[in-house]
């Protein structure tokens, strides 16, 4: 009986369904949280992965990054946050991962979206890149906005979680 429950077990554990959702998130937005929940729902668990060492440069380091998407979801073990360096198709076959979760936001997204996922698949065939539509609530958002925002003593209300506005404040020494 322990035998059969065992097996059921580590069946339903090798059919979980498992997504990497890549960014810089310099910092985290409302716009990726929404995409993270939504993707729950399709997902038994999603790796955000926070990259290292991108064109950009970012006003947190990695590791603050990293720490930050870590306290918004500390409460939802089905959330795990780490951070990768080099490419991601890589990274992703080092955690044997196939499926990329990406948000869209506008069609002008889309271009460089489907240059990214051809590219990605073009070096790993496996790999599928599965798109999102972001909430309309959050489409004109981006981080550079909500930094520019805070820095210049604007609210971050609505647009980052309540941590997030805080270690931008701090960053950027803005006023309350
Ligand atoms: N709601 C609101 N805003 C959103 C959003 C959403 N759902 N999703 C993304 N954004 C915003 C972000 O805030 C960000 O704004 P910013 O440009 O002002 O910082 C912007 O959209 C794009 O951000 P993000 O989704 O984090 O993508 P990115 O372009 O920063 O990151 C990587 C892309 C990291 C996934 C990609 O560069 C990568 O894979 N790098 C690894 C190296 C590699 O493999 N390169 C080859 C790729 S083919």
């Amino acid at each position: 009986m322990k035998k059969n429950k065992d097996k059921r077990t580590s069946s339903r554990q090798i059919c979980k369904k498992v997504a990497i959702y890549p960014g810089s998130f310099d910092p985290l937005t409302n716009g990726h949280v929404n995409i993270i929940y939504r993707g729950l729902e399709l997902f038994d668990e999603l790796i955000v992965a926070v990259a290292h060492n991108t064109a950009k440069k970012t006003a947190f380091t990695t590791e603050e990054r990293v720490e930050i998407i870590r306290q918004v979801f500390r409460n939802e073990p089905k959330v795990k946050v780490e951070s990768f360096e080099g490419l991601l198709v890589n990274y992703a076959t080092q955690k044997k991962i196939n499926i990329i979760l990406r948000g869209l936001r506008t069609v002008s997204d889309f271009e460089f979206e489907f240059q990214m996922a051809l590219a990605n698949r073009g070096m790993r065939s496996k790999i599928e890149t599965v798109f999102m539509m972001t909430d309309s609530s959050y489409t004109h958002l981006s981080s550079t906005l909500i930094k520019e925002i805070v820095a210049l003593g604007g609210s971050g209300k609505g647009m980052v979680p309540p941590l997030v506005e805080r270690r931008l404040r701090e960053k950027f020494g803005a006023k309350k």
